[in-house]
C-alpha cells in the first residue's frame, strides 16, 4: 500500500463478482450466466430486434431476482469508505444491481445501465422499474409502448465516458474489485489509472485476465477482503 497520507483522490471500479456472495450469478465463471445463455441471444441491439420477448423475458427475470437479495459484507464496507472517506471517492460500477445503493452508497457511477430503469426509446427518458416490461407497458413520461430495459448491452456505448475518464486523470488509488477483466472499457482502465499516476490494486478471488497490469493484488472473496481493506484504508488515514 502507498502512504495513505499521499492518497486523496479514490476510484474504485466494481463487477459481478462483489455480488456473488449476495447470491447474483457472475457472468463468465463456471455455471455463470454467459454460460447458460448466449450473448448473441440476450445481450446485444440485434438480439432484441430479432426476439425481443425473449429479451425482455430474460431481464424481467433477472429483475425480479436481483429485488430478493441483499448487500453484503463487500458493498456495506464500500458504503463505509464513501461515508468516511474525506477526500473524492467515486465508485464506477458495471453491475446493474442496486446493492451499492441500498447499502448506503452515494458516490456510485452505473456505467452498464440499471436494472431498476426502463429506458422510453421515445421520449429517451428513463423511468424507476420494478416490474415486468413483457407485456410493453406504455412509458409513463409519454405513453409510447417503446421501454426496454436501461441496460447497455454488447456493441452499444457505456455510459458517463467523460466522467469516469476525469475521475480517473484525478485518481491516486485505482482499486479493481470482483472483475475478469474481459470487457472493455473497463477492463482498460487500469491502465489509464496507471499511466495518470495512479496506484492500482485489485481485490478478486482468483487473477483476473489484466492481474499483471496492478501494482498490487490480494486475492479472495469479496466479503473478506474488501471489509479488510476499507478498515486498513481508513484506519492508515485517520
Ligand atoms: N469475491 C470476489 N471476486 C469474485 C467472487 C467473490 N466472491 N466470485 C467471483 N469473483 C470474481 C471472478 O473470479 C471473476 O474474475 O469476479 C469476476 C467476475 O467476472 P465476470 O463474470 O466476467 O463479471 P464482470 O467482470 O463484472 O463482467 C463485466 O461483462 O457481460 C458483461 O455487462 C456484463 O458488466 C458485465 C461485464
Amino acid at each position: 500500500m502507498p502512504v495513505m497520507k499521499d492518497i486523496r483522490n479514490i476510484v474504485i471500479l466494481s463487477g459481478a463478482g462483489i455480488s456473488a456472495e449476495s447470491g447474483i450469478d457472475t457472468f463468465r465463471s463456471e455455471g455463470g450466466l454467459w454460460e447458460r445463455h448466449r450473448v448473441e441471444d440476450v445481450a446485444t441491439p440485434e438480439a432484441f430486434a430479432r426476439d425481443p420477448d425473449l429479451v425482455l423475458r430474460f431481464y424481467d427475470m433477472r429483475r425480479a431476482a436481483i429485488q430478493t437479495k441483499e448487500p453484503n459484507a463487500a458493498h456495506l464496507a464500500l458504503a463505509r469508505l464513501d461515508a468516511e472517506w474525506p477526500g473524492e471517492l467515486l465508485i464506477v460500477t458495471q453491475n446493474v444491481d442496486d446493492l451499492h445503493e441500498r447499502a448506503g452508497a452515494e458516490r456510485v457511477l452505473h456505467m452498464h445501465g440499471e436494472h431498476l430503469l426502463a429506458w422510453c426509446t421515445a421520449c429517451d427518458t428513463r423511468s424507476p422499474w420494478t416490474g415486468t416490461l413483457i407485456e410493453r407497458p406504455p412509458c409513463p413520461v409519454c405513453g409510447e409502448r417503446a421501454l426496454r430495459p436501461d441496460v447497455v448491452w454488447f456493441g452499444e456505448m457505456p455510459y458517463r465516458m467523460d466522467e469516469i475518464y476525469a475521475a480517473l486523470r484525478e485518481a491516486d488509488l485505482f482499486v479493481s474489485i470482483g472483475t475478469s477483466g474481459a470487457v472493455y472499457p473497463a477492463a482498460g482502465f487500469v491502465r489509464n489509472a496507471r499511466e495518470m499516476g495512479a496506484h492500482t490494486l485489485e481485490l478478486n478471488l482468483e487473477p483476473s485476465k489484466g492481474t499483471r497490469w496492478f501494482e498490487e493484488a490480494r486475492h479472495g472473496p469479496a466479503t473478506q477482503i474488501v471489509p479488510a481493506w476499507v478498515d486498513e484504508v481508513l484506519s492508515a488515514a485517520s
